[in-house]
């Protein structure tokens, strides 16, 4: 092979350096492709406890592992040669336009992750066009959620606590600030036992102890923001000196039976939806007393330990239930392809809890931004990949699970 001296004029197409940011954040987040990149970069931005405040889940974290497994393992049955130039991820989800299949989980205490919390959430949600889930135990109040994403869609998640009337006047704000849905929340009658929480000696908001005062030595950045930002505060109650558990328990009224949900129902003048739904006869007894939607969630494995996993119940109970009651998933969603994967076997809409807090925690604003970006594209390269232009063509035929774990609780 005859070789000879490399030219500079040969070279130069094939340099790419990239063009230096010098937003460190930005650059940052741009190299995360996935959400699991993500959750790298906010486990280093983010104290111990915080972190996993939010990652965690209860006990020995099983009904997680094995929500976020069995996405794993799908297999996707793609169809050729469709025209998939021009494709459409929204349609009607409760009344309402929705520009993908998915949208942002009630989460509590959310600024104590990063200071910008609810807001930076809402905000998100504005630009993608998805609705935004505002927690009772959210901290940030009903109307900064209504500034932040004010021609958007907001959802407003209740917990009935003992207190019923302070419960029922932050629905009652909550209707005023123009919340569309309401999401009862069900599978929290206690709290669970969040085992990371108790080690850590987790308290809302957070003790200067000596072990986070040395935690806070590689986190300059996150104790400035919450230092220097206004004290966390709740939407619905004031400073609490305990254990999250500890003030969960405080909280929620273990005697909530179906009565209650029904009148509730008969207190809301919008959509509801019932999040919590763990088995094919409770989505029955649900849909019997005429709610919009159900969310088949186990918290994010943040309840009961080794509680069925969502996505196996979802081809019995969308058969079952499916043309009554619109179908909402949670729990376990880390890509895009899962989302798919669940409105092909039947759900109209899912919820992302950690997926958005782990952008949050990477970059604020920014991070959720991203996170919703990279769950949109992985949600477009899909539905394509399959041969599908529209959310209405998915269909079971789609997908199949290699374990064959199909009938769970059906
Ligand atoms: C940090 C954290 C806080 C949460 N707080 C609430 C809450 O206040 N109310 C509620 O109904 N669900 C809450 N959830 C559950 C989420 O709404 C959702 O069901 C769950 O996160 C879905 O699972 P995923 O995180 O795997 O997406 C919380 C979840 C997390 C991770």
């Amino acid at each position: 092979m005859d070789r000879r001296i490399p030219k500079p004029r040969d070279l130069a197409p094939l340099i790419q350096f990239k063009k230096p940011t010098l937003n460190l954040t930005a650059r940052r987040l741009a190299d995360a492709l996935t959400i699991a990149d993500l959750r790298r970069i906010a486990k280093r931005r983010t104290p111990k406890a915080a972190f996993d405040y939010t990652d965690g889940a209860a006990e020995e974290e099983l009904s997680l592992a094995r929500a976020r497994q069995a996405f794993r393992e799908i297999q996707f049955h793609p169809t050729i040669l469709r025209n998939v130039a021009e494709i459409d991820t929204g349609w009607d989800v409760l009344g309402g336009r929705v520009a993908q299949p998915f949208g942002i989980a009630p989460t509590g205490f959310t600024r104590l992750m990063q200071t910008e919390g609810e807001v930076a959430g809402a905000r998100a949600a504005a630009r993608a066009g998805i609705p935004f889930s505002l927690s009772t135990l959210g901290t940030r109040s009903i109307e900064e959620v209504r500034a932040a994403n004010p021609s958007g869609r907001n959802w407003f998640q209740l917990y009935m606590w003992k207190d019923r009337e302070r419960s029922m006047a932050l629905v009652e704000r909550a209707a005023a600030a123009g919340f569309d849905t309401l999401l009862v929340t069900v599978d929290v009658p206690v709290a669970g036992a969040r085992l990371r929480d108790t080690r850590n000696g987790m308290s809302i908001p957070p003790a200067l102890t000596l072990r986070t005062v040395l935690d806070a030595v590689p986190h300059p950045r996150w104790w400035f923001d919450l230092l220097s930002t206004e004290p966390l505060s709740f939407a619905s109650l004031d400073r609490w000196p305990g254990t999250v558990a500890e003030y969960l328990d405080t909280m929620f009224d273990p005697t909530v039976t179906f009565d209650d949900l029904a009148w509730i129902k008969s207190q809301w003048p919008n959509k509801l939806v019932v999040k919590g739904i763990q088995t094919l006869e409770d989505a029955k007894s649900v849909v019997d007393l005429g709610v919009d939607g159900i969310v088949l969630s186990n918290h994010g494995g943040r309840q009961l330990d080794r509680a069925p996993v969502p996505f196996h119940l979802l081809p019995t109970v969308a058969r079952e239930v499916g043309a009554d009651t619109e179908i909402v998933l949670d729990t376990g969603i880390m890509s895009g392809a899962d989302i798919v994967a669940a409105v092909a076997l039947g759900a109209r809409f899912t919820l992302v809890g950690r997926a958005y807090l782990y952008g949050l925690m990477a970059g604020g604003e920014a991070g959720v931004d991203r996170a919703i970006t990279i769950l949109s594209e992985q949600v477009a390269r899909t539905m394509r990949l399959l041969g599908v232009t529209s959310l209405a063509e998915l269909a079971p035929r789609h997908v199949t699970q290699l374990s064959g774990r199909w009938q769970v609780g059906g």
